[in-house]
């Protein structure tokens, strides 16, 4: 092992940002500080490893930034880190400053990369953060509770008009291919209907789940719509005005409200406990793996395991959202 004293470790966040960021970067920096290792700050992800965009950070430089959203170091989704002559690029980079190793926080795309190095000798561990919570070998990744906490907030909020009025929403949420945000929404705030990308529905079938509701004496029809879901959300809203079920329809789309804002305590706990797990990693000689959380403790992953595995659907959630509706 080399000893601490020289070692140099970079950090950077990638991909979209995640409430949490922050928090994770702050424990990063602190650790290393406390088993005397220096840090670089990479800014702008994998670009900025790119272009050699490195910066000495210190405990005071991560100082007020547990609370805050986004990411303190910017992130990108860089199109030149894909190619091998810009993940060459960057072990130039990394090496001209003396980096002995990474930690890269970010999604699924984020620990492709990290995995890619890794395979070409750089030491990388990986943390998981993202919204869409679609990365295999972690329980939840930083920023989902967050998002989640958002979206329940948001809901709240558009329930209560839409039963004042009479009316069905249909509340779309971020995720990408996955519906775990949208089928956890459901459940915890109680939405009549979900529709995530796992389990294809036809709009007559929603419009049909809407009418049953009406029928039922619901005074209104929450319908949250995973944006990955196979039904396009205004479309679905159209037809089911169309269709005149009994509720006159409104759509929202929750958007990036959903990435950004103060982190949750359980995130903020998560990126201390991801964040300083990492260092300890890296310090003790080890590589291309990810920290995860597995029921209440923190665990390590191979890279080469989560970066060549599909995270499985919420299928038992999406079943309970489905009963808890009736
Ligand atoms: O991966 C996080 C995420 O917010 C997805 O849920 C969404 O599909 C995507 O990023 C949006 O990306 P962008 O911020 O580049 O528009």
């Amino acid at each position: 092992m080399t000893s601490t004293k020289d070692f140099t470790l970079g950090v950077l966040t990638s991909g979209g940002d995640a409430p949490g960021m922050n928090a994770a970067i702050r424990a990063v920096v602190r650790t290393a500080m406390s088993n005397n290792a220096r840090v670089l700050g990479i800014a702008n992800g994998y670009e900025g490893l790119v272009n050699g965009e490195f910066r000495e950070l210190g405990p005071r430089d991560v100082g007020g930034i547990l609370q805050r959203g986004g990411t303190v170091l910017q992130t990108r989704r860089s199109q030149r880190f894909r190619e091998p002559k810009g993940q060459r690029e960057a072990i130039r980079r990394m090496n001209e400053a003396g980096m002995d190793g990474l930690i890269v926080i970010g999604g699924d795309g984020s620990l492709r990369g990290a995995h890619a190095l890794a395979t070409q000798g750089i030491k990388v561990i990986g943390i998981p953060a993202s919204i869409d919570n679609d990365i295999w070998g972690s329980d939840i990744a930083i920023g989902v509770d967050t998002a989640l906490n958002t979206i329940m907030e948001a809901v709240d909020k558009l329930r209560d008009t839409a039963s004042s009025h009479g009316r069905a929403f249909l509340i779309e949420t971020m995720g990408r291919n996955s519906g775990y945000l949208a089928v956890m929404a459901g459940i915890v705030c109680g939405a009549e209907i979900v529709l995530m990308p796992e389990v294809p529905s036809t709009v007559e079938e929603v419009a049909q789940s809407v009418e049953d509701a009406y029928r039922r004496g619901k005074t209104h029809a929450i319908i949250i719509v995973a944006e990955g879901a196979n039904i396009h959300t205004t479309e679905l809203a159209r037809f089911i005005d169309e269709m005149d079920v009994g509720f006159d329809t409104r759509v929202t789309i929750l958007g990036h409200i959903q990435r950004g804002g103060r982190p949750t305590a359980f995130d903020r706990l998560l990126a201390a406990r991801m964040g300083t797990k990492a260092v300890d990693l890296l310090l003790a000689d080890q590589t291309d793996v990810m920290v995860g959380l597995k029921g209440m403790g923190i665990v390590e992953i191979s890279l080469e395991e989560v970066t060549t595995h599909e995270r499985p659907a919420a299928l038992i959630y999406y079943e309970m959202a489905k009963m808890l509706a009736r």
